[in-house]
C-alpha cells in the first residue's frame, strides 16, 4: 500500500485537530508519509502544531509531520493530497457577514444569503491562488477543498481552471444527515445508498436504500415527523444546531417529497428564522466564545501535557473522517460512493449544464463517476434555478467587478427579495469587505439627485 504526501491549507482551523484524530484513526486505510500544516496565522498554526506533535508522538511515530507559515516548504512537487480549510479574513469577517444584513433585516449567515456572498467575493481569490501555487508544482495532487461557500468557490474555481481535473469540492453536512438518519433508524450510515440532488447546502435526499435495496426514506419521514429530528452528535451540539436541525421537521411537512438539507430553512423561512437570530449575538460570536476558544485551549493544554489522552478536543468526527474516506476512495480507487460537488453536465437533467451541483458519485482514482438523476419536479427546479443564477452572478460580479452582477444576485437571493434591500446591505458590505473583495463598479447612470 502506498503511503501518501499531504496537505493541510488552513492548519490553524478550529476543525484541524478532529482531522489530525481521523488521520490517526485511519492510518492503515490511508498511510501518511510526509504530512505538512500550512496557516497564514502563525499563531494558530504553532498552537495546533504543537497539539499535533504531542498527538502523533503517541499514535502515528512514524509520521514524517511538520507545520509551517512558509509557503515554500508546503508547496513541493511531491505532493499527492492538499486538503483545504481556509477562512479568508477570519471569524471577525464572519461577524460582520452575519451581523451586517441582519441589522438591515436580512438573514444573516456565513454561507446563506448576504453573509455568504460577503464570504465568497473573500474566498475566491485565495483560492484561485492556493490552486495556483499548488499547480506551479505539480498537476497530480487532489486538491479536495472544503472552504466555504463550497458553492461558490466551487464555481468559481471551475470556470477560472476549467480543464483542471483534480480539484474536489466538498461538503460535510450530507454526511451528518445520513448519520443521524442512521441514528434515528438504528442502522449503520455506511450500509446507505443515498440518492440527493440540488447544490451546496441547497440539495434533498430523494432515497435512502439499504443493503437489501429496500427504500428507507418513508420511514424516516414518518420518524421525523412523529418525532422531530436532531442531529446524530446532538449531545455535543450548540442550541443554535439543534434550532436548525429542528426545524426539518417543518419543512418536511410542508414539502414530504424528499428530506431536506438543514441549510434550505433559510431559504424557505427566512422571515421566522430571522426572529431567531440575535443581532448582537450570533453563530459567530458562538463559535468564538466555544468551540475556537475550547480548541485552542486544549491544544495548548496537550501541548504542555505532553500527552493528548485523556484529550477531548474533538468536536465532530464525521468532518474529519469523510475527507479522509474521500481521499482512501481516490487514492485506492475504491470506487466508494460519495455525495460531492460537480458539474453538472445532464445529472440533472433539466438544470443547467454548468451548475455545480452536489450529488453522489463513485470516486476512482480516475476522478468521480457521478449518478444521473433524471428530471426533478418543477418546484425543486424553480428554487435551484434561482439559487444558481445568485450564485453565478456572484461570481461574474467577482471576475468583472461588476457592482450591477452583485445587486442582481442579491436580489435574486431568496433571503433577500427586496431589490432595495439588496442595494443597501450591498452597500454595507462592501464598506466592510474594502481590500478582500476586488473593486465593484458600475455601468449604470448614476441615480439623479432630487
Ligand atoms: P478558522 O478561521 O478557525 O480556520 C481557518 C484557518 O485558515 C485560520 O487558521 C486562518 O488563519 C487560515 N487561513 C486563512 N486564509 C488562509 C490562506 N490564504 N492560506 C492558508 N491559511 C489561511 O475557520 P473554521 O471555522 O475552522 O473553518 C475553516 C474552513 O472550513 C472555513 O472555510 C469553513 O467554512 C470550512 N468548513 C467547511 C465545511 C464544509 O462542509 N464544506 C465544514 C466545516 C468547515
Ligand atoms: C456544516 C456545514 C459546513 C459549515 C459548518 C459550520 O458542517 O456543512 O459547511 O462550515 O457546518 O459550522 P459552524 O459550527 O462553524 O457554524
Ligand atoms: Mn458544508
Amino acid at each position: 500500500m502506498r503511503a501518501h504526501n499531504v496537505l493541510i491549507v488552513g492548519g490553524g482551523s478550529t476543525w484541524t485537530p478532529g482531522l489530525l484524530k481521523s488521520i490517526c484513526a485511519r492510518k492503515n486505510s490511508f498511510p501518511i508519509n510526509r504530512l505538512v500544516m500550512l496557516d497564514i496565522n502563525e499563531e494558530r498554526q504553532k498552537i495546533i502544531g504543537e497539539y499535533a506533535k504531542v498527538l502523533f508522538q503517541e499514535e502515528y511515530p512514524e509520521l514524517d509531520f511538520h507545520y509551517t507559515t512558509n509557503k515554500e516548504e508546503a508547496f513541493r512537487e511531491d505532493l499527492d493530497f492538499v486538503f483545504v480549510q481556509m477562512r479568508t479574513g477570519g471569524y471577525t469577517m464572519r461577524e460582520k457577514d452575519e451581523k451586517i444584513p441582519l441589522q438591515l433585516g436580512v438573514i444573516g449567515q456565513e454561507t446563506c444569503g448576504p453573509g455568504g456572498f460577503a464570504y465568497g467575493m473573500r474566498s475566491i481569490r485565495d483560492m484561485v491562488q492556493l490552486v495556483e501555487d499548488v499547480r506551479a508544482k505539480t498537476k497530480d495532487a487532489w486538491i479536495l477543498n472544503y472552504t466555504n461557500p463550497a458553492a461558490i468557490v466551487a464555481d468559481a474555481i471551475g470556470r477560472i481552471f476549467p480543464e483542471d481535473k483534480r480539484i474536489l469540492n466538498i461538503c460535510d453536512q450530507p454526511e451528518n444527515l445520513l448519520r443521524s438518519y442512521g441514528r434515528i433508524l438504528d442502522k449503520d450510515p455506511r450500509e446507505f445508498d443515498p440518492v440527493y440532488f440540488g447544490l451546496n447546502h441547497f440539495g434533498w435526499f430523494t432515497n435512502l436504500y439499504d443493503e437489501n435495496g429496500n427504500d428507507l426514506l418513508p420511514e424516516l419521514r414518518e420518524k421525523i415527523l412523529s418525532g422531530g429530528f436532531r442531529p446524530v452528535d446532538y449531545e455535543q451540539r450548540d442550541q443554535s444546531w439543534l434550532d436548525t436541525y429542528s426545524m426539518v421537521e417543518q419543512i418536511v411537512q410542508d414539502f414530504p417529497d424528499y428530506l431536506p438539507n438543514t441549510y434550505l430553512q433559510y431559504y424557505l423561512y427566512p422571515d421566522k428564522v430571522k426572529q431567531k437570530l440575535d443581532p448582537d449575538f450570533t453563530r459567530a460570536n458562538e463559535v468564538m466564545a466555544g468551540r475556537e476558544k475550547r480548541v485552542f485551549e486544549e491544544c495548548e493544554r496537550v501541548a504542555e501535557m505532553g500527552t493528548s489522552q485523556e484529550s477531548k478536543v474533538v468536536h465532530n468526527d464525521a468532518h474529519g473522517e469523510f475527507i479522509l474516506v474521500v481521499a482512501e476512495s481516490i487514492a485506492y480507487n475504491k470506487g466508494s460512493h460519495f455525495i460531492v460537488i460537480l458539474k453538472n453536465e445532464g445529472l440533472v437533467e433539466n438544470l443547467p449544464e454548468d451548475a455545480m451541483v452536489e450529488v453522489t458519485a463513485s470516486l476512482t482514482a480516475n476522478g468521480p463517476r457521478p449518478y444521473s438523476v433524471g428530471k426533478i419536479p418543477t418546484f425543486y427546479k424553480g428554487l435551484i434555478e434561482g439559487q444558481f443564477a445568485y450564485e453565478k452572478l456572484t461570481v461574474e460580479a467577482y471576475l468583472e467587478g461588476s457592482y450591477d452582477k452583485a445587486l442582481q444576485a442579491l436580489t435574486l437571493n431568496r433571503t433577500v427579495v427586496s431589490a432595495s434591500k439588496a442595494r443597501d446591505v450591498l452597500d454595507a458590505l462592501i464598506e466592510a469587505n474594502r481590500g478582500y473583495w476586488p473593486e465593484l463598479r458600475s455601468e449604470r447612470p448614476a441615480p439623479a439627485l432630487v
